[in-house]
């Protein structure tokens, strides 16, 4: 009996028969089998709305972002649709903050008159969705109502549920298109789900933060919204960066809350999170490219030690590869741009 080695088809099972830089020796060939493709329409730009007139005060460690009025919001959505961006996430710097957050309830708060103004403006031509949570309504900028019934100053969890319900409905009301409630509670998707549901807005889709991090890369953020806690950090209702398995549990549970789409942040350092969600729940996953993960690019960028363009597409690609459907970026403007 022959060796195996012997047949003619032998070699096929290795090089040289198979060769795989055959399929990138031509440049239309290496685009034929591109396994991952970025589009503007998977991408969200947020912005921050302030209150005043006029007002476009770019975020220091955030270049070519800003603090925007109302007016100046509306201008800003303007380009950015003309660019083709089309999907916006929307915080709010209100003028009053206290204990409760109350300011994020108000029907004339600064979120709502921002999205009634998009509205009104832009028809159905933007996509509006809005982050949902208090810490940049409250004093004490943590993400809800705070409770020392352990004995430890903490987020009062289930006093924080029919609030963030109220603030999503009175943002629904508002005109906003879709939730993404960004707090990290246990049962938020629930509460919003049925308050949603309650006051007619069953049709409004939830973006949960399910597997959100307590993150040194939000950094930036807070000087934009102007959030910081003002004791203690988030660790008490944001997960470990150490945990991957808990990020499968909360995704779980948020799905079977309702959620229709499940975030995963900050995104690069958390690659992993992204593959595992898709892999094992093959739901809508959206990656939050955070601000530290854009002051880091623009930096180095600013100080000439890398190619901004050739890494940004680099790492939003390798976020989609991950296996996240959608992005939410502060480059989603320039990637509009640059992919044209
Ligand atoms: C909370 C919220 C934060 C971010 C988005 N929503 C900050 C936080 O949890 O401290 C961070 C986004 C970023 O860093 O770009 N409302």
């Amino acid at each position: 009996m022959a060796h195996s080695s012997d047949f003619p088809g032998a070699r096929l099972g290795g090089f040289p028969t198979i060769r795989l830089r055959r399929l990138r020796h031509h440049p239309r060939v290496r685009h034929l089998i591109r396994e991952t493709t970025l589009t503007g329409e998977n991408l969200i730009l947020p912005l921050f709305v302030r209150p005043g007139r006029g007002i476009r005060k770019e975020i220091a460690s955030m270049p070519g972002n800003y603090q925007l009025s109302i007016d100046c919001l509306v201008e800003e959505v303007g380009a950015a649709l003309d660019l083709g961006v089309h999907s916006f996430l929307l915080f709010g710097i209100p003028t009053h903050k206290d204990a409760a957050g109350s300011s994020a309830l108000d029907p004339e708060g600064i979120v709502q008159q921002a999205l009634r103004a998009l509205r009104k403006q832009y028809g159905d031509r933007a996509l509006l969705i809005t982050d949902e949570c208090f810490c940049e309504y409250t004093d004490h900028g943590h993400c809800g109502v705070l409770t020392k019934a352990t004995g430890r100053l903490d987020l009062d969890n289930d006093a924080t549920l029919p609030l963030l319900a109220q603030q999503c409905v009175s943002h629904a009301q508002a005109g906003a298109d879709l939730m993404a409630p960004s707090g990290m509670l246990d049962g938020m998707v629930g509460a919003i789900r049925s308050a949603l549901d309650t006051a007619g807005f069953s049709h409004i889709p939830i973006m949960s933060y399910s597997a959100k991090y307590a993150s040194g890369f939000y950094g930036p953020f807070r000087e934009a919204a102007e959030s910081p806690p003002q004791f203690g950090d988030r660790s008490s209702y944001q997960m470990d960066p150490a945990n991957s398995d808990e990020a499968l549990r909360e995704v779980e549970l948020d799905l079977a809350e309702g959620a229709d789409i499940i975030m995963v942040k900050p995104a690069l350092a958390y690659l992993d999170i992204i593959r595992r969600v898709k892999d094992r729940f093959g739901v809508p996953v959206a990656a939050y490219n955070v601000s530290g993960e854009f002051a880091m690019v623009k930096a180095a960028a600013q100080k000439g030690w890398i190619d901004e363009r050739r890494i940004v597409l680099e790492i939003l690609t390798s976020i989609k590869r991950a296996g996240a459907d959608m992005i939410v970026t502060y480059f989603a403007r320039d990637v509009v741009q640059w992919l044209q």
